[in-house]
């Protein structure tokens, strides 16, 4: 794992022994699931029945859920909503690349889950210098057994909602979030020292896919600000999951016979394209409180349902089709759903269609602002 971290650019000089030193198996259950990210199947490994492959699995460079359901599932089979994980090595390593941790800096976790990252950073600055904040207790309990065993028993596991921070530590020089978020909580700005950074992943409820962000507190501390980094996907912080609306609320019998008809020249590629296609999230950005829904393509169309999140009701339907120079689009409610992501991915292409490092955010007591960078 470390040989092809190293490899992909990701692993820096820094971080390389201290991989070397924890291996993921150190603080994993013995039931996993591998999550093959390219294709979204999930494969269970169960250490008792095949140690071989778990072994395998726990030095894969692949993400490992160790929780569904908030801890509700049981048995092999995969359950609805993975609620935690061991997330994937390289996007653990450039995640901790990008928090620039200097010795005796004092860091806050948010998400603990299995405590391997917890570890890396503890390693690397001392145990007495990590606190994290877990919100499931029989997680956090596993972890702080799991860095026990590894002599970490120093770091601080707190059971509680990370998306208070934690107080009572503050305040810290680094903040890293491994749990993803759509609002900001403010008290992460307020607990991390000016100058201070805080690497999170950011995202939109318009798709599943967020971007690291890394963000310094201003000298004031009344604000943070900074670049994004990379696409990633992590398990939303619990309160902030994303919320998948039931079609038939949106998609009446009424509302469809009231829809408007129109057509669009853009394509599936430009615009909504794949979930780790930067234009998805750039519309995110773009067209707020709405998020979208994927239909199983048929008859030569693909359908892409859009739906207002600001309690109007709003939807659009684009039935995308690649033999046509154009596609059907039909919108119904107060919101032009479609006009709006014609419109922001217009904006964008003006632009020059900027991507993550030319993209940033800005939290402060008025709430989260996106840029980009002239
Ligand atoms: C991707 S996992 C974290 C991986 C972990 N850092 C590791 O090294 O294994 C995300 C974790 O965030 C936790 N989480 C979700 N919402 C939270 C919240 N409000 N406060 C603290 N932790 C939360 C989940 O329970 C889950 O364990």
């Amino acid at each position: 794992m470390v040989v092809r971290l190293v490899a992909d650019g990701v692993l820096t000089a820094e971080w390389e022994p201290v991989f070397e030193g924890l291996p993921r198996a150190g603080f994993l259950p013995d039931a996993v699931w591998q999550h093959h990210v390219a294709t979204g199947e999930v494969e269970a490994v169960d250490r008792g029945r095949d140690p071989q492959r778990w072994r395998e699995a726990a030095g894969s460079i692949h993400p490992l859920v160790t929780q569904w359901d908030d801890g509700e599932h049981e048995g092999p089979g995969r359950g609805r909503v993975a609620s935690s994980s061991a997330s994937a090595p390289s996007v653990v390593a450039a995640m901790l690349r990008d928090l620039t941790v200097r010795s005796g800096q004092r860091v806050l976790e948010i998400g603990t889950g299995t405590g391997w990252n917890a570890a890396l950073l503890a390693s690397r600055l001392g145990a007495g210098n990590v606190t994290t904040v877990e919100v499931d207790t029989s997680v956090a309990e596993a972890a702080r057994g799991a860095l026990q065993r590894q002599g970490m028993g120093a770091v601080t596991v707190v059971r509680g909602d990370g998306f208070q921070g934690y107080p009572p530590r503050a305040p810290y020089d680094r903040i890293i979030a491994t749990c993803g978020v759509h609002t900001f909580p403010r008290a992460w700005r307020e607990q991390c020292r000016p100058g201070g950074v805080i690497v999170v992943p950011w995202g939109t409820r318009f798709t599943s896919t967020e971007a690291t962000v890394v963000l310094t507190v201003a000298a004031d501390g009344r604000s943070a600000s900074g670049t994004f980094k990379d696409l990633v996907q992590f398990m939303s912080l619990r309160a902030q999951r994303r919320e998948v609306p039931e079609y038939a609320d949106y998609v009446t019998a009424e509302s469809r016979d009231k829809a408007e008809r129109g057509a669009t020249t853009l394509t599936w590629d430009e615009t909504i394209a794949g979930e780790w296609d930067i234009s998805r999230f750039v519309l995110g950005l773009l067209v707020p409180d709405c998020t979208v829904i994927l239909d199983e393509p048929q008859e030569g169309q693909r359908p892409v349902w859009l739906c207002s999140l600001a309690g109007d009701r709003s939807w659009a339907c684009v039935l995308f089709r690649e033999d046509r120079p154009e596609s059907t689009v039909y919108q119904h409610g107060d919101r032009r759903l479609w006009d709006e992501v014609e419109a922001a991915y217009g904006w964008w292409q003006g632009q020059g269609r900027p991507g993550l490092g030319r993209l940033g955010l800005t939290v402060d007591d008025d709430g989260q602002h996106v840029w980009v960078e002239k």
